[in-house]
Parts: C-alpha cells; sequence; structure tokens
C-alpha cells in the first residue's frame, strides 16, 4: 500500500522500504509532570494540546497529554507521567533518567509483518503486536528495544476513525495558552547518544533490524574542539524518510559532551529531535517570543565567514545572525539550523529547528565547530567540563 505523507509544505514522498515505514509518528516522552511539560511544549513550542488521557478517562496508572502542530496534524509529541507509585515503566525511568523520551514512532503498513521482520533480522523485542479497541476501531502497536531504556514504536491507525487511539480524548480543560505561531512541520531526524565503543553496535543493529542503511560517519578527528570530541553515525532507512544519527563520545582534553549527556542521563538515549520549518527565521523569532532559550550565539566571524562565501543564500544573513541561526553550506544547498538548551533539568534532552534549502541532506557537519564550541561554554558553566 502506498501512502504520501504530506508535511504541509515539505515535499510529499512515496515511502519506498521493505519494512513498511511511512513516516516518523509521535514521540512519547515519559516525564515527571506530564501537565507542566505539556504546558511548556504548547506555550513555547507552539504546539496544540489535542488529546487527553487521565482518570477522567479511565486512565488510573498514567496520564498522557497528546500534542500536535497546527501546521501538521501529523508532528506528535505525547507526555506521559505515573499517578502512582506502582507504574513502574514510567516511575523507573524518571527515577533514573528524569525526563526524557521513552520511544519514537514509525507508522507502518502492517504493524505485525514489520514486527516479524525486525525481530527475524535481529531486533531485542520490547512489546510484541498489541491491539487497542473502541468503538471507533483499532489501532495495532508492537515495539522494540533501542539503547538502554527506549524503544521504536510501530503504529498503524488504518482502522481507526476516532481521536488518535483509544484511551484518549479532546482535552476537558483550556490552558488560554497565548503564544506565537512557530510553523512546525514534522520531525526531520532523531538523534541517540551511547557509550564510548557501542555507536557500531547500535548502528549496526537498526541497520539489520529494520533494513536501514550508514549514510555517514564521522571519525576521529571530524568532530572535535580544542577539548571534547565525539563520534557520529548516521542511520537512515534507504528512502530517506527516517534518518537516525548516533553519536559516541570521543577522547579529548576534557569531557565530551556526549559523556555529560550520558553521565547525566545515566545512560544512552534520545539526544535531541530536529524539527522541520519551511520559515526558520519566523519561527526561531517566535519560538524566542514564546520563552524558547537556544544556546549562545555563534561568534561575529562566524558571520564574516558566511557572509565571504557566494551560495545563493536568499535568507537576510543579517537577520540570521540576529536570531543566532547557524548556516551549512553543503555543495549546491545548504541547511539553516539552531539548537535549544536542554529543555529540562538534566543537561539531556534538547531541539533542533532545521530548514533545509535546495537539496541539503547532510546534519549541519560545517556547523559542529561552532555549536560544540557553545554547548561546551554551558558544560563549563554547569562545572562539568
Ligand atoms: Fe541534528
Amino acid at each position: 500500500m502506498e501512502m504520501g505523507i504530506c508535511y504541509g509544505g515539505i515535499p510529499t514522498r512515496i515511502h519506498n522500504n521493505s519494512m513498511g515505514i511511512r513516516a516518523y509518528d509521535y514521540v512519547e516522552f515519559y516525564v515527571g509532570s506530564a501537565k507542566m511539560v505539556a504546558y511548556w511544549h504548547a506555550k513555547a513550542m507552539g504546539l496544540d494540546i489535542v488529546g487527553y488521557k487521565g482518570p477522567e478517562t479511565d486512565s488510573r496508572d498514567r496520564t498522557s497529554f497528546l500534542l500536535a502542530s497546527p501546521d501538521n496534524p501529523n508532528f506528535k509529541i505525547m507526555i506521559t507521567s505515573a499517578l502512582q507509585p506502582e507504574t513502574y515503566d514510567v516511575q523507573n525511568f524518571v527515577n533514573r533518567h528524569g525526563d526524557g523520551v521513552k520511544r519514537w514512532s514509525v507508522e507502518v503498513d502492517d504493524v505485525e509483518k514489520t514486527y516479524a521482520k525486525a525481530i527475524e533480522n535481529g531486533a531485542t523485542p520490547s512489546e510484541g503486536p498489541f491491539k487497542l479497541e473502541d468503538k471507533d476501531g483499532y489501532v495495532m502497536q508492537a515495539r522494540i528495544k533501542l539503547y538502554d531504556d527506549a524503544e521504536i514504536n510501530f503504529i498503524n491507525f488504518d482502522n481507526y476513525k476516532g481521536l488518535f487511539m483509544p484511551g484518549f480524548e479532546k482535552p476537558r480543560f483550556n490552558f488560554q495558552v497565548n503564544k506565537q505561531p512557530t510553523g512546525l512541520k514534522g520531525i526531520d531526524h532523531i538523534v541517540g547518544n551511547v557509550y564510548i565503543n557501542q555507536m557500531d553496535y547500535w548502528s549496526q543493529y537498526i541497520n539489520a533490524s529494520l533494513d536501514f542503511e550508514t549514510f555517514i560517519e564521522f571519525g576521529p578527528g571530524d568532530i572535535s574542539t580544542k577539548y571534547s570530541a565525539l563520534l557520529s553515525k548516521v542511520v537512515r532507512s534507504k528512502d530517506e524518510i527516517i534518518k537516525n544519527p548516533i553519536n559516541e563520545p570521543y577522547d579529548g582534553l576534557k569531557k565530551s559532551q556526549i559523556e555529560e549527556y550520558i553521565n547525566e542521563y545515566r545512560g544512552s538515549g534520545i539526544q535531541h529531535i530536529a524539527i522541520l520549518t519551511s520559515d526558520i527565521i519566523t519561527s526561531v523569532k517566535n519560538l524566542r517570543e514564546n520563552g524558547v532559550e537556544f544556546l549562545d550565539d555563534p561568534p561575529e566571524a562566524y558571520y564574516d565567514d558566511i557572509a565571504s562565501k557566494d551560495f545563493g543564500l536568499t535568507e537576510d544573513l543579517e537577520k540570521l545572525k540576529e536570531l543566532g541561526i547557524l548556516i551549512d553550506i553543503e555543495g549546491k544547498g545548504y541547511l539553516l539550523q539552531i539548537f535549544t538548551k536542554p529543555i529540562g533539568d538534566r543537561p539531556t534532552f534538547f531541539y533542533e529547528i532545521i530548514q533545509r534549502r535546495k537539496g541539503a541532506s547532510g546534519f549541519g557537519q560545517g556547523n559542529f565547530q561552532a555549536l560544540f564550541e557553545s554547548i561546551e561554554r554551558e558544560q563549563e558553566r554547569r562545572g562539568n567540563l
């Protein structure tokens, strides 16, 4: 079955991979207080709260808020917290990691088939195919393990006509969130941080399980500053719908930012999600107005260097500079990107906002230097460098 996924404004793509993967679907966070984190995503990130599950809907052990982008209802974030000490999956996760991403989902043609194939290919099972059902039909899901405590979730909604999935209702309250529109259109890529010497293991695990391929890799010396370094490999579905970079720490003079993540997160896990926009200047301006904090602006010299190059930049460089947006030139194309500070209490998970121009397909390798120096300044403030 073919399904064109439209990220309103981003070109429609017909999927073409052996696992029947159509697109990214919801990402679920486990957090201490779902209502508070949902409010932040609504107010700061400009998402709408579109679904709710909790005691009022007969969910006694946990509460979940579903948020979606007003610019693309297929861009979905679920925020979940435990309502009881015995809700072990959530409580144990949050106790160890703090707030973080428990699972990211891909919509597939046939959950049972994709799951069976993944297991046959060597994926570690987490939860076999299960059906959630109500008067509006049913939703199928199945899960495989990823990193220490995360999961990849397969999902299919073809036989469901209700709101999101059984168990969810329209939110019964109104936060009266006053916010600027942020134009967020969907997930571009999701990045994991793993322990030293584990990057190859996890890239092979994902490549084998999901029939993905390694797109690019960065070895010793490719990504380093004076103090810290990392290794990185990007695995992706062969039709490029799903992109999953994986980082591991590498020896530098001081502590790698990946090592800081692993120490603070107490393990390997999801480092950041990159969100697509088709107008990064407006998105970042409004995200800033909504209260999102971004990493420090790059130095003046960074923009002087960009200004000296002729690559057909269509945006106003002064505006990019004013907003601290990074530019990575890539052959005939370029990408624009910016990184938030960690959104929670620990220096772990953050968001990236990204716009790809003229076919750019990379991940901002040219910006790593500027970016990491900025992260290091933050690390130093925390006494972790
Ligand atoms: Fe990224």
